[in-house]
């Protein structure tokens, strides 16, 4: 079989534009993730058509720039890999076009990547393959997602959210308080000087031993209470902060701690944008110590979206035959579990 490594992998389901270049043994030979935090700062989230219009003029510099810091040519380069979703349909296809093209016009094995199952196995990037079995918790902007991991691409999902995302609480809690988007960044730093008892607010348990998450009654909290009491500020905005990142912590701490026990697993995995929350990683962390827990996270870079969690994920399946069609198309509502371009 020809070499699939180095694989050049690509990022843009959502408001990063990002390359990177993954070695033989999982390692990050060079990587590049821009940012368009401050294109959608203005509008307080990000606006899609702006967002697809970043990444058209952004990609180019992105790639050579990422390989570049590989000290690789595009000739070096033996597969190509790009996020087929899910994310906004106007950014997946400006990643997953380029990265056809160059497929295409290099004549080289291609692989579309669900966006979920690179945030999964991120904690793994440097390791020539990851650790399995484990649990791994999947925490980001748009999903919350329990999930018993058998195998590259053998995946139980054992809960998910019926509302909210976990990063949605954080981003939605920090527009009512006022904060600037992205929501989690600002409670985060606030909620260092806060007082996390301060406030009284709901942990959506649902059932005790069921592994499904709420987080809308979490956010109908804080605006009931920012509609009695006004928005807080200064040392009460602190506080609030810490008591809104602890109340969402708290639930995916114990639905975790459930979900291990009932599958008799030691080996934990937090990832995604809010695994990179200070408070979620101190508690996550006492807890491993308690239950005799492994536990791992992706280092900080790949907590947040980034291209090298795509090219790790491409990579281990790349590494066993797979390969995607170069007519692939963009899949906004991809499902966790399903491997891009079957149903
Ligand atoms: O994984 P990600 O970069 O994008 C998606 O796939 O959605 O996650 C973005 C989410 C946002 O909701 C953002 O507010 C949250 O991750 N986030 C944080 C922190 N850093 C990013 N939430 C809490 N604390 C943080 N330090
Ligand atoms: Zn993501």
């Amino acid at each position: 079989m020809l070499p699939v490594l180095p694989v050049l992998a690509i990022e843009s389901s959502c408001d990063e534009t990002a390359a990177s270049v993954i070695g033989a043994g999982g390692e990050v030979l060079g990587e590049v993730v821009r940012s368009q935090i401050d294109d959608h700062k203005v509008f307080g989230g990000v606006v899609p058509e702006l967002a697809s219009r970043c990444h058209v003029e952004a990609i180019d510099p992105v790639v050579s720039e990422a390989l570049e810091r590989a000290g690789l040519q595009l000739d070096d380069i033996a597969a190509v890999a790009a996020t087929a979703g899910p994310g906004l349909v106007g950014c997946l296809l400006v990643g997953l076009s380029y990265a056809q093209g160059l497929a295409v016009a290099r004549g080289l094995p291609f692989l579309g990547v669900n966006h979920l199952e690179g945030h999964l196995l991120a904690p793994f990037i440097g390791d020539a393959a990851p650790d399995f079995p484990f649990l791994g918790l999947i925490v980001s902007g748009g999903h919350t997602l329990l999930v018993h991991a058998r195998d590259v691409g053998d995946y139980e999902v054992l809960g998910e959210t019926r509302d909210d995302a976990a990063g949605e609480a954080f981003d939605k809690g920090a527009r009512l308080l006022g904060l600037p988007y992205p929501g989690g960044v600002a409670v985060d730093r606030l909620a260092q000087s806060g007082d996390s008892s301060a406030i009284a607010l709901p942990r959506g348990m649902k059932r005790r031993d069921s592994l499904e998450f709420s987080f809308s009654g979490l956010k109908t909290a804080v605006w009931q209470h920012i509609d009695r009491d006004g928005v807080p500020e200064g040392q009460a905005l602190n506080d609030f902060c810490a008591s809104l990142q602890e109340a969402i912590v708290e639930v995916l701490l114990r639905k975790t701690r459930a979900a291990a026990a009932q599958r008799g697993l030691t080996r934990v995995i937090v990832t995604g944008g809010v695994a990179a929350n200070s408070r979620l990683r101190s508690a996550f962390a006492e807890a491993a110590e308690v239950e005799g827990w492994e536990l791992r996270s992706p280092q900080l870079r790949w907590c947040t979206d980034n291209a090298s969690m795509i090219g790790y994920a491409a990579a281990q399946r790349l590494l066993r035959g797979e390969r995607s069609s170069l007519s692939l198309d963009a899949s906004p509502s991809l499902r966790f579990g399903v491997t891009p371009g079957r149903a």
